[in-house]
């Protein structure tokens, strides 16, 4: 009851007496951090030491505790290195920590003290570092139940596989189909699939994840690297009209593909894990089966979703975290064996996602 009554008296004191509270926090935090750059376009991710950000109106600075090497940061590290400057750029997209220092405004200082999922706002204040600056509203309380592992993997992949299910809902799809399944995030609409009894095709690309998917309980499974793969899909999806394809490989295979959906198709890409840039479609294709092509970028339906439909679809992920949808980790590595751990992580992105460790 103390401890209640002391905590209650805290968070009175943190929101209206911010200034003080916003002064002492400051001061307790050290000035300077270890963080990950890019040495070179193309080169090796190094770690330096540099000083720690302070944040502004509406932001919090966040002590990290763990952070996942996802594909997304990957294409940034990428996209960066040929238009910015490297000596500011720290990756990382997502993570978790506690906030430790609260700009000005109502929500950082809600959050202050909390654990937190969190996402990077800026290029040059990453996850893959000791401390992050962000925007209060990238960051999202972690339940009791979510450990700092596991609740810094829960905002890109699950939050994604969330808006799957209302866009397929919204649309009144019968079944799906994913590429890429074997994936942390296929293996998420797989069991969202399951749970929801919306069959789920999945596309993988050899035989090992086929087996790999085939012993988790997946019920449709094609390999897209086998001679039979466009019919197959063609005759599969056409049975369980299978209307949306969710493409996060966009390979050359993409034409066939969409030549052999159902009538009306809806294509969601999502990724671009093949690297090609310029892939083609037939356009008589689209006109004669009524196929429509879209995009999908979680940050953009993340920021038309607002905080309040964020907090209640990061809840539901708690939920499901906290149960069925824990992520697979393959290995855990220090900053500065960031580069270790981004190749590793490319050795085998079935075998589980890799985190960098504070
Ligand atoms: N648009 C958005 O807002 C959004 C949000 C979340 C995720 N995503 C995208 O979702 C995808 C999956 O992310 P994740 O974190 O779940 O991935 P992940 O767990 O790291 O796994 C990546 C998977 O992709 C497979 N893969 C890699 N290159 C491929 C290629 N050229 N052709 C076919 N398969 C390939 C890997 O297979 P191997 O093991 O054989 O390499 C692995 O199964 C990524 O493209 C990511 O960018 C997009």
């Amino acid at each position: 009851m103390k401890e209640c009554l002391a905590n209650y008296a805290l968070r009175l004191f943190i929101i209206f007496d911010c200034e003080l509270y916003y002064y002492v926090s400051e001061r307790l935090c050290p000035k300077m951090m270890k963080a990950v750059f890019l040495e070179k376009p193309g080169g090796h991710l190094v770690m330096k030491e540099v000083n720690i950000p302070v944040p502004g109106p509406g932001e919090v600075l966040i002590k990290m505790k763990a952070a996942p090497v996802n594909p997304s940061d990957l294409a940034r590290i990428r996209n960066t290195a040929a238009g910015h400057d490297l000596a500011t750029f720290i990756p990382g997209i997502e993570g978790s920590g506690t906030v430790v220092v609260a700009g000005k405004g109502i929500l950082p200082r809600l959050w202050l003290g909390k654990r937190v999922a969190c996402s990077s706002e800026y290029p040059s204040s990453g996850t893959w570092a000791e401390y992050m600056v962000t925007k209060a509203g990238n960051c999202f309380p972690l339940s009791e139940k979510i450990n700092d592992e596991q609740g810094s993997m829960s905002l890109v992949n699950p939050l994604t596989a969330l808006a799957f299910f209302e866009i397929i809902k919204e649309n009144n799809h019968k079944a799906i189909i994913n590429n890429a399944a074997a994936s942390a995030l296929g293996r998420m609409v797989e069991m969202l699939g399951k749970k929801q009894k919306i069959p789920v095709i999945n596309i993988v690309r050899n035989q090992h994840q086929t087996e790999l998917l085939k012993n988790s309980g997946s019920q449709y499974i094609l390999d897209s690297s086998s001679f039979s793969f466009i019919e197959d899909l063609g005759k599969l999806s056409h049975d369980l009209k299978a209307t949306i394809l969710f493409d996060s490989v966009c390979s050359r295979q993409l034409d066939n593909i969409i030549d052999a959906l159902p009538s009306g198709s809806s294509v969601i890409i999502y990724g671009n894990l093949s690297g090609e840039e310029h892939i083609m479609i037939n356009p008589r294709c689209l006109i004669d089966n009524d196929i429509k092509i879209s995009g999908f970028y979680l940050g953009r339906r993340a920021k038309k979703n607002g905080l309040l439909k964020n907090m209640m679809n990061l809840r539901e992920v708690g939920r499901l975290m906290s149960s069925d949808m824990k992520i697979k980790i393959r290995g855990r590595f220090p900053l500065d064996r960031a580069q270790e751990a981004v190749d590793t992580y490319l050795g085998n992105m079935s075998a589980g996602k890799v985190l960098l460790v504070m």
